[in-house]
């Protein structure tokens, strides 16, 4: 089977990194996008090259649609120099931030700042890269498992997320024709640079995190970038339109 290209967003850091790691893991070549660590996104492009694969990282900012079809044609060049190809296998909607903000105190500016990430961005962005996904091609929108259920803090970014959720389904019904498989991936707390390192470094969000969790702890990174890759692996390939959790059984 030829070597499968993948548009990991948000790749040089935390959830995308991993991904795209564990699909040069398995002999997939990525394009990682980064938006202000031009330096972690290279040192993500060296691991991947170490790895025997080839990779790419190119600038993007998900909250600029109108900067989409430059970056589209970024992708077309980088995909005829590279690999002598005008088709790329796998899109990966994973960039994006969070607020912590109660509903009552949430601003339309961090209101809009959600939308812009977390919707608009990964709405106008497959758009734009349509064309450049190959038929049979596949597509993973990394949503959360707020979505599910409900904690203080998350109704604007958990409502984004939820609305990914739906345009997923649309997305698998309107791509199947080209043989494009839609799915979502929802991680539970996951310890990342997200939210200022919170999960991660907050001791007590930590224990709370696990306490919650069936599994007893908080998640890693490594227990989403291998789920994607696998997700990803031509043995799933009829897993089209759902949801599948990665949380460790947290709040069952
Ligand atoms: N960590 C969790 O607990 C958790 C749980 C559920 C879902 N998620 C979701 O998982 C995804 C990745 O989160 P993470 O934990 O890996 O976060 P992270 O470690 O903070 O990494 C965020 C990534 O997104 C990129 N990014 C941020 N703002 C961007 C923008 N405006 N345009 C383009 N790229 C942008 C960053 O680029 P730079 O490095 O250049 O800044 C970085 O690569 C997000 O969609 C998040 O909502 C995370």
């Amino acid at each position: 089977m030829s070597t499968k290209i993948a548009i990991v967003t948000g790749g040089s850091r935390g959830l995308g990194k991993n991904t795209a790691l564990n699909l040069a893991k398995k002999g997939n070549d990525v394009i990682i996008t980064y938006h202000s660590k031009l330096a972690e996104a290279n040192e993500a492009v060296k691991e991947i090259e170490q790895l025997g694969q080839k990779a790419v990282a190119l600038q993007l900012n998900v909250t600029d649609s109108k900067s989409f079809s430059a970056f589209a044609a970024q992708v077309k060049t980088a995909l005829k120099q590279k690999w002598n190809s005008d088709h790329f296998d796998f899109l990966i909607n994973n960039a994006g931030t969070g607020v912590h903000v109660s509903f009552a105190e949430t601003s339309e500016v961090q209101f809009d700042q959600m939308v812009n990430e977390h919707l608009k961005g990964v709405f106008f962005l497959t758009q734009k890269l349509l064309p450049l996904i190959a038929d049979g091609g596949r597509i993973v929108n990394v949503s959360s498992g707020l979505t599910r259920f409900a904690l203080p803090g998350y109704a604007a970014y958990a409502t984004m997320k939820g609305a990914i959720e739906t345009l997923t389904k649309y997305l698998a019904k309107e791509l199947g024709a080209r043989g494009i498989a839609v799915n979502v991936v929802a991680p539970g707390a996951i310890e990342t640079d997200f939210s200022g390192g919170a999960v991660r470094d907050n001791e007590q969000l930590n224990s709370f995190v696990a306490g919650q969790t069936a599994l007893g702890r908080a998640g890693l990174p490594d227990d989403i970038g291998g789920m994607i890759a696998s997700l990803l692996s031509d043995d799933n390939r009829w897993v089209n339109a759902q949801r599948i959790e990665a949380s460790g059984g947290m709040f069952i």
